[in-house]
């Protein structure tokens, strides 16, 4: 059995990365605290550049107390000059990002202003920079506005829709700033070395619920994290990410087109239709295996002392996609729930299913499988096998995804 080594730094992550928040005059600006905050825990270095407006709702003290590093807000201040340009601090960083952006900055940003540091920075910079608007509806929704964001999606900035909700001035409409699980995907996306740009990647997770009264169903103790966790390091990694998940208490992934079913055959209608535009198959969830052989449209009554339910088998989606998928195109692999003999199990769904992979995972153990956050994966495929060492379940997903590449499992 081969071991896999955990790398330092992994492909999504934010360690050792460098990178520019552009701090704009919006109340959303208290939020971005919390960001810069998550940021330096993760062990990144993160300078805050702050506009004149932006000192108005949040302190350059918070962000610098936040940080461990200074706050930069003024082009020509004596104190900051000689320590950092405007051009060398883009140079010296991974990625921008601009948060909140009000409709005034995107609007500078459209006509390339360099009247203040944080736009002669972006003016300066060819590295990624993210746009996180943040306004009242009605200015967002603003002709002018929507115009200014579609010219600075054409300079080449990423724009990252604001959502819909309360906003602080009474108005409910589109124009707050997203949640940081969100923006943070899209962050990593801009930091990752892209390797699965060009993939169309499918991926199912979670249990299904087969009904078989009104009020009941049959199940199992999936959480769907494994599976989730494999779309979002696919998203940031720069993969097209199409989720099918059963029934799941998580939050969607953000960039990741999900569609959700419920019981196995509605998995299998929605795989079915989606599996010939992927490059990619990772079938991560726990399909039940079984659904009553009727369904009761009224619930059924505990009248009697026993109840006996039929059962009938579920199709089996992975086989099936064994049997139609072109193993020079598109690369198939499977996950296996075992309980022992995780090699012998896994190499024989392996050669039955006709998978290249299979990721197999012990659920007898507290530590991996259902409902935790973390797994340890073991890997097999026609070369032998690869223990990967137990960790969360997003850098399972990350490694699982090093394992392909490195191994030229893909075949676009
Ligand atoms: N799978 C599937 N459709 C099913 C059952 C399983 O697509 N009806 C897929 C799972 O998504 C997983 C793989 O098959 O990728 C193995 O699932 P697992 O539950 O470990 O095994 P089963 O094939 O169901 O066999 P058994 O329950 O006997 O171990």
């Amino acid at each position: 059995m081969l071991f896999f080594l955990l790398p330092k730094t992994m492909h999504t992550s934010f360690v050792g990365k460098r990178i520019i928040v552009g701090v704009t005059g919006s109340i959303a600006a208290f939020k971005v605290a919390g960001w810069v905050s998550t940021l330096a825990q993760e062990e990144a270095e993160v300078d805050v550049v702050m506009t004149e407006s932006a000192k108005r709702f949040v302190t350059s003290l918070t962000f610098s107390s936040l940080s461990g590093r200074r706050v930069l807000t003024n082009m020509f201040s004596a104190e900051e000059e000689g320590t950092i340009s405007h051009i060398g601090l883009s140079r010296e960083a991974d990625c921008i990002i601009v948060a909140p952006a009000t409709a005034q900055t995107i609007a500078r940003l459209t006509y390339g202003f360099a009247d203040d540091l944080l736009t002669t920075t972006i003016l300066a910079a060819d590295i990624p920079v993210l746009i996180c608007p943040a306004m009242n509806v009605k200015m967002y929704e603003h002709p002018a506005t929507q115009k200014n964001i579609e010219i600075v999606k054409t300079l080449g900035y990423k724009v990252i829709e604001p959502e819909c909700g309360n906003m602080a001035c009474g108005d409910y409409g589109k124009g707050r700033l997203p949640d940081w699980h969100q923006v943070s995907e899209y962050l990593l996306k801009e930091l990752s070395d892209g390797d699965l740009k060009g993939q169309n990647v499918l991926v199912t997770a979670g249990p299904t619920r087969e009904r078989y009264d009104p009020a009941r169903f049959i199940s199992n103790r999936s959480s769907g994290k494994m599976g989730f966790a494999i779309a979002r390091a696919a998203f940031r990694r720069g993969a097209e990410v199409t989720l099918v998940t059963g029934p799941t208490s998580l939050d969607w992934p953000a960039g990741v087109r999900v569609i959700p079913v419920v019981s196995a055959q509605q998995m299998y209608d929605a795989v079915m239709s989606e599996f010939s535009n992927s490059s990619v198959i990772i079938k991560a969830a726990a399909v039940s295996d079984f659904k009553s052989a009727e369904h009761h449209l009224e619930k059924i009554k505990k009248d009697d002392a026993t109840l006996t339910i039929k059962l009938v088998p579920n199709p089996d989606i992975l086989q099936a996609l064994g049997a139609r998928c072109d193993p020079k195109k598109q690369l198939l692999v499977g996950f296996a729930a075992e309980s022992s003999d995780l090699e012998k199990q896994g190499r024989k769904k392996l050669e039955k299913k006709n998978l290249a992979l299979i990721a197999v995972n012990n659920i007898a153990s507290a530590q991996s499988g259902f409902e935790v956050d973390s797994n340890q994966l073991v890997l097999i495929d026609h070369n032998g096998v690869t223990e990967l060492p137990h960790t969360s379940k997003i850098k399972a997903a990350d490694m699982l995804w090093d394992y392909i590449v490195k191994n030229k499992l893909l075949k676009t």
